[in-house]
């Protein structure tokens, strides 16, 4: 059995990640009782500890509270190491900050660029840990395929790929579980969920925000490279995996793989490209940027179960509404035996993720009166006002005890920068949307035959 990890350890500590995300799950373990232990925020900042400490409590009081209890010994656990990551005496600084740690888990919340780097200061200053020190690295890994390869190869230099954990905060959210869950607990899905059955299945991930001073950040990814590749393409495989023999961390992680494996990569017509009016003004942004904020794209699942379906997928910023939400659209009866012109979408599961949870079954049933006619009705199977567990709290004590269920394996990183992989960049044009719609018009094409893109709050004037 993995032993949990005796310090933990954060690059970046100075930033938004951390800022938004890393503090509140260190007070929420704190609270639980499973962060007693060294916790050393490493930035290059010319920072203090007084002004990490400062930074912390101001995180909490934006981002669910400050418990002053759990923040008061949080505060005496914490530690702090200004300096930069190329310099050895940075490492040596933490290994003294880390005491007699063996174990300690690094979380480098930092450019990809830098993670090598990092991951070679760790184990040259014996920070790595004698006996089971982990890393935790965030997404996207790597710009593409060739890129991915590369880092991997450079950090299984220093740090083996059990130790390595790659973050995917959708897979700790849970009605991304769920979606898993719900499949395999139940056995009235499995007949349906097929090609023979499913018309399409789609995914959005709608923010009506822009990029909230990320500019710098975003316009070195954008939208394909920081949701496509790695949170909606995960939320399509566990919609698409064929059922593991158990739920244990490499039989899940082997159908995940086949199930990505069977992805075709994008060809430049399943794809279309958008970017809000203004985004060119952002602060970080440049003048002339070519960088999506929407992507849509249409992928094909070439198997047995799925093959003829399309999986489309549209994500992002400045959308009407903010919402994720799954739709897997059933065909339609073989026959129209009422003669009512019927939506195209009458018959689906619907799984919303985001902000609420729901799971729901659309049906059609008849209204009262002596016409044979309906309407479309919906079966509610479970629904929740939203997610409590942040997924940064759960995932981060999942890799201090060792457990790499809901980490992202290399072979599956590198599987789904082979699908996005063609269409990266400028490979197609990118065009430009009123900020508050549904992106560019060019986008309805992947949707024309399977009647169009659903509209998860209702906001299409057509729908
Ligand atoms: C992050 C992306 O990974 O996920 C952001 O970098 C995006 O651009 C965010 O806004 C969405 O996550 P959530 O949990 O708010 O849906």
């Amino acid at each position: 059995m993995a032993e949990y990890s005796d310090a933990f350890a954060f690059f970046g500590a100075t930033g938004d990640l951390a800022y938004k995300q890393v503090f509140p799950a260190l007070q929420a373990l704190t609270r639980r009782g499973k962060l007693d232990m060294p916790v050393v925020g490493v930035a290059k900042s010319g920072w203090t500890l007084e002004q990490l400490k400062e930074r912390a409590r101001k995180s909490l009081e934006e981002h669910g509270g400050v418990d002053e209890e759990a923040f008061a010994k949080l505060a005496a656990n914490l530690r702090y190491v200004d300096g930069d990551y190329r310099d050895p005496a940075t490492f040596e600084q933490l290994r003294k900050e880390l005491g007699d740690a063996q174990r300690p888990l690094h979380y480098l919340a930092i450019p990809p660029s830098l993670f090598a780097t990092v991951a070679e200061g760790l184990a040259k200053s014996g920070c790595a840990g004698e006996a089971g020190g982990r890393i935790v690295v965030e997404k996207p890994f790597g710009r593409d395929l060739a890129s991915a390869q590369e880092l991997d190869h450079a950090i299984h230099q220093f740090f083996p790929e059990h130790a390595v954990y790659r973050i995917d905060h959708y897979l700790g959210k849970e009605p991304v579980q769920n979606l898993l869950y719900f499949r395999f607990a139940n056995s009235f899905l499995e007949p349906v969920w097929n090609c023979h059955y499913v018309e399409s299945v789609q995914i959005t991930m709608a923010e009506a925000f822009g990029v909230e001073g990320r500019g710098k950040f975003y316009d070195e990814v954008g939208a394909i490279r920081d949701v496509v590749q790695n949170h909606l393409l995960q939320v399509a495989v566990l919609l698409a995996m064929e059922p593991p023999s158990s739920y244990e961390t490499e039989a899940v992680r082997d159908c995940k793989i086949a199930a990505l494996r069977a992805m075709r990569p994008l060809d430049k017509q399943s794809v279309v490209r958008g970017q809000f009016r203004g985004y060119r003004e952002e602060p970080g942004v440049q003048h002339r940027s070519q960088v999506e904020t929407f992507a849509a794209v249409r992928l094909h699942v070439d198997n047995w179960r799925w093959a003829g379906v399309p999986f489309v997928i549209r994500a992002g910023k400045r959308m009407p509404v903010t919402t994720t939400e799954v739709l897997v659209t059933m065909k339609r009866p073989p026959m129209s035996m009422f003669g009512e012109v019927v939506s195209p979408h009458s018959n689906y599961f619907r799984f919303r993720l985001s902000p609420e949870i729901v799971i729901s079954l659309g049906a059609r049933t008849k209204v009262e009166g002596e016409v044979m006619a309906g309407e479309d009705i919906e079966l509610v199977a479970h629904e929740d006002p939203g997610d409590d567990t942040p997924p940064y709290e759960r995932l981060l004590r999942d890799a201090m005890k060792g457990d790499s269920s809901l980490f992202t394996r290399e072979d599956s990183v590198e599987a789904s920068w082979r699908v996005v992989d063609p269409v990266l960049g400028d490979a197609t044009p990118v065009h430009e949307y009123e900020p508050g719609t549904w992106g560019p018009r060019e986008a309805d094409e992947l949707t024309a035959d399977i009647g169009g893109w659903h509209d998860p709050a209702g906001t299409t004037p057509s729908a």
